[in-house]
């Protein structure tokens, strides 16, 4: 694999969370490949007073729980990654604070050579993504007439439709649109890669890859766990804004977009924004009738009481934020006219398990007897995790006299090829920032299109601050009003840990 130019990677917020559960540990894992320069350095800005010394004790320790290769296991390569890192605090709303970013930035990149190339990473919330980024420009720190400049921002990007366009008016009067990388982490997950892979570099798939040959697709993304100590935030978001807009809706894009002439950033994000730009806008009736939502309440799940979100910290007695929503959309294109697309998110779900269902059609005249009716669809699952593989369900002869069908599985599970190293997402999509290839991120207008599809709903639920948000107990599958999006004899994969079982509503 190809190692990136020499470079300083500034990570504002850099005594947070991200930092320290993701972003570093992606790091030391490139590190450990050998995918990072010699003339490499981090510099982290932050709120806390930290010294180099004690930002690397901080981040020694964050390897220790969160890197897929624990320090331990080569202490040499740990002490010396650990050196790469730099600290300085930082007054994020002080101007004159970023002088001191720009004075240990130039040292650093005099002393590394590290040829002024940057990337300016801002693990902050939201609301400071445009100060930072006027205050880097007020610096003289977003030009490339030496080196270049990248700027990576985490989701969300905006609040809705409007702010969305604001936020990319903002960063784009100080950084080009190809200085501009918006991390989905989905993207970066090797099995959401495969999409494509499986897609286009299979002549089996594309020619039934189309509304002549597919019934229906389904998208679940489920989480067992709850909102934790992310209450706050999550208050302000709820499942719509916090998954769907974003995560699902790339999924969508991938699996429905047309092949692109190439593999690169242009082609495959032109291919990408088309879908989300033919997705059906939901009229009035359509939210009432195909968006469901819901909210967990506390139950006991295997022996363990569940508190219900209304009891979390940092959450409303009284909140009406959904936990969960289901919805049945079009996507309106040729390829897709009328083939009803079904999503669904939820967190407290009974298991965290994200797959695309593609179900096609059964065969015009049934001449075998088929047990069970509702399995006679062939479908193709696309498991993102866990378990991650492929599994394609087709009718087999029963052996004996007659000719009765059962459905059968054929798998493959990526924990086959024990050889294999998934990298984890931060790390591809760290590593493919610090190579300028922006293919995995997502394009500004990709970001609005998402938000214009989903804003009707949010302002729906705005308005109508009644509609109904139906209560699931902690553990189970959401609101049963979701089962009713599809018609009559078909209903959500119940899907279970292990990629070939299914069915099961309630795994305990
Ligand atoms: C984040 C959401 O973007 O994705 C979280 O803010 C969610 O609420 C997380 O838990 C899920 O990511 P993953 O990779 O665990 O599926």
């Amino acid at each position: 694999m190809q190692k990136s130019e020499p470079h300083i990677l500034c990570i504002f917020g850099a005594s947070g969370d991200l930092t320290r559960r993701k972003l570093i540990p992606a790091l030391y894992d490139l590190y450990l490949q050998n995918l990072l320069p010699e003339e490499f350095a981090v510099l982290g800005a932050g709120r806390k007073p930290y010294t180099d010394e004690i930002f690397r004790e901080q981040m020694t320790a964050a390897l220790k729980s969160h890197s897929a290769t624990p320090p331990g296991d080569s202490p040499e390569k740990a002490v010396l990654f650990v050196q790469k890192l730099f600290y300085t605090s930082l007054d994020t709303s002080d101007p004159d604070s970023y002088s001191l970013v720009k004075q240990k930035l130039e040292k650093l990149d005099m002393a590394l050579g590290t040829g002024r190339n940057m990337i300016f990473y801002l693990a902050t919330p939201p609301s400071l993504y445009t100060p930072i980024a006027n205050s880097l420009a007020k610096q003289e720190l977003t030009t490339e007439d030496d080196g270049w400049k990248r700027i990576v921002v985490e989701k969300p990007f905006g609040y809705d439709l409007e702010s969305s366009k604001e936020l990319n008016i903002q960063l784009r009067k100080v950084f080009k649109e190809d200085q501009i990388y918006r991390i989905d982490h989905y993207l970066g997950k090797e099995t959401v890669q495969n999409i494509m892979v499986t897609r286009f570099s299979n002549g089996i798939f594309e020619p039934i890859w189309n509304r002549n040959f597919v019934s229906h697709v389904e998208i679940t993304a489920s989480e067992a766990i709850g909102v934790g100590d992310r209450g706050g935030y999550y208050e302000g978001s709820g499942a719509l804004r916090d998954m769907l807009q974003n995560h699902i809706l790339q999924l969508v894009a991938l699996v429905a977009m047309e092949p692109p002439v190439w593999a690169n950033s242009v082609s495959i994000r032109n291919e990408m924004v088309k879908v989300l730009d033919s997705i059906r806008p939901m009229s009035t009736e359509a939210i009432e009738k195909d968006v469901v939502r819901g909210q967990y309440t506390s139950s006991v799940v295997r022996g363990e009481s569940m508190t219900g979100y209304r009891e979390e910290t940092g959450v409303d007695p009284n909140s009406r934020t959904e936990t969960y929503t289901g919805l049945k959309f079009y996507i309106d294109n040729w390829r897709w006219k009328d083939v009803p697309f079904f999503a669904r998110t939820g967190k407290r779900l009974p298991i965290r398990v994200t797959e695309i269902i593609v179900h096609f059609q059964g065969s015009p005249h049934h001449i075998f007897s088929h047990g069970d009716h509702s399995s006679e669809n062939n479908q193709l699952i696309i498991r993102i995790q866990p378990d991650e593989g492929l599994l394609m369900k087709f009718g087999m002869k029963v052996p004996g006299a007659g000719y009765d069908v059962q459905n059968v599985n054929m798998d493959f599970h990526y924990s086959s090829l024990s050889e294999v190293y998934l990298p984890a997402a931060y790390e591809r999509l760290l590593l493919d920032c610090m190579l300028g290839d922006s293919t995995l991120y997502a394009r500004g207008d990709a970001v609005e299109s998402a938000w214009r599809f989903v804003d009707p709903i949010l302002q729906y639920w705005k308005k109508n601050p009644d509609k109904e948000l139906y209560g699931y107990p902690a553990g189970t599958w959401g609101p049963k009003e979701a089962d009713e999006l599809f018609s009559e004899g078909l209903t959500w994969r119940y899907p279970s840990k292990n990629l070939a079982d299914d069915g099961k509503y309630c795994e305990l």
